[in-house]
């Protein structure tokens, strides 16, 4: 398939992809969490392609992304707790499970009686849904199994020659995906975190639950409120170990341990000049400073992408805190990881 790459600079720039969707399409687009990989939600067959472009289970549902609040009653039934997280999340990072409506067919959400609805703020995701008047279904951009893409390289080297157009927009300004939340009556149940925090909704007085499958892993055969769950994710070539220990110990135990020497870290900035000192043959990876988890987030995919083009024997990365929004970083490291964890 000839693929068109939009280098977006003027809105009629849109115009064409807009069209596109409409005619049943796809169209890879940046959003402020990662790049989506777009088409009609309302069109059986536009949809189908999403999962073979991706080569994603059809068990696996998609996000149907709406460019204003006010359109979410025409696809799911709302709530007043929907409408008091909307009011404060929305337009932005946050995704919300719902009663979906009949209009959304059963391929978009999986086979399931709900549908996940998101409201981006990225300027060019709301431009490219209002011109094409539909509400667009999108996973990340990526191929099954590899990192979200956070960059236009990322959905050139996956998607090229899959999708009729790729809208390069630069880097995505969070760099992990939205926070899932399923609505009930009287409180949520987050289904996977990210940069809208637990923190955050409980100031708003809201009840949070947390689902099961956001700290661990899921076993086979286990039930899970999101399909996605069930799936291997984001998953680096070398095997990715976390550390949760201090910067000293990891070296001491590399230089004591029999690797080989191709090994890469993943450290913290001000950790970065002790490795290169202690261990000069070591690849090491910035992944910005100890607090500043956004950088983190920032960076995270784009680093798992860069260290699967070495092939490195093996990755050490810290393991990050459970709070705000490293729970985010968390739930994608662990499952990067498969739960590799050691502990000095
Ligand atoms: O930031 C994002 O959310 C990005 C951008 C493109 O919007 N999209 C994204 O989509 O991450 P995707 O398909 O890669 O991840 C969506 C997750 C999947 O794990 C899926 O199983 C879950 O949402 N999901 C979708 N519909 C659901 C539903 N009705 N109930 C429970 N989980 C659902
Ligand atoms: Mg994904």
């Amino acid at each position: 398939m000839q693929t068109e790459i939009i280098n977006y600079s003027v809105p009629s720039d849109l115009d064409n992809a807009a069209k596109i969707i409409k005619h049943g399409g796809l169209v890879v687009f940046p959003t402020e969490t990662v790049y989506g990989l777009g088409a009609d939600a309302t069109n059986e067959a536009a949809v189908k392609k999403i999962y073979r472009a991706k080569g994603r289970p059809s068990d696996n549902p998609l996000i149907i992304h709406i460019a204003n609040i006010s359109d979410a009653d025409k696809y799911v039934y709302t709530n007043k707790l929907f409408y008091l997280l909307a009011e404060t999340f929305m337009p932005g990072p946050f995704t919300v499970v719902l009663p979906a409506k009949e209009i959304i067919p059963m391929c978009t959400r999986g086979g399931l009686k709900t549908v996940a609805l998101r409201c981006p703020e990225n300027n060019i995701a709301r431009l490219l849904i209002k011109k094409s008047g539909v509400p667009i279904a999108a996973p990340s951009a990526n191929l099954s199994g590899s990192p979200s893409p956070t960059r236009f390289e990322h959905v050139f080297d996956d998607m090229n020659g899959r999708v009729d157009v790729l809208i390069d927009g630069g880097e995505c300004d969070i760099g992990l995906e939205s926070t899932i939340v399923k609505i009930d009556d009287d409180s949520v149940t987050l289904l996977r975190p990210g940069k809208i925090t637990i923190e955050q909704m409980e100031q708003l007085g809201v009840k949070v639950n947390v689902s099961s499958s956001v700290k661990k892993l899921v076993s086979k055969g286990e039930a899970v409120l999101s399909p996605g769950m069930k799936y291997k994710h984001y998953a680096p070539k070398a095997p990715l170990i976390l550390v949760d220990s201090d910067i000293k110990k990891l070296v001491t135990y590399i230089s004591e341990a029999e690797f080989d020497k191709n090994i890469a870290i993943i450290a913290y900035s001000e950790e970065i000049d002790f490795v290169k000192e202690s261990l000069p043959y070591i690849h090491v990876y910035d992944f910005g400073k100890k607090h500043d988890t956004e950088t983190q987030a920032h960076m995270l995919f784009k680093l798992l992408r860069d260290t699967d083009e070495k092939e490195y024997s093996v990755i050490f990365a810290p393991l990050p805190s459970e709070n705000g929004l490293g729970l985010a970083l968390y739930n994608r490291m662990i499952r990067a990881a498969a739960h590799k964890i050691i502990r000095m």
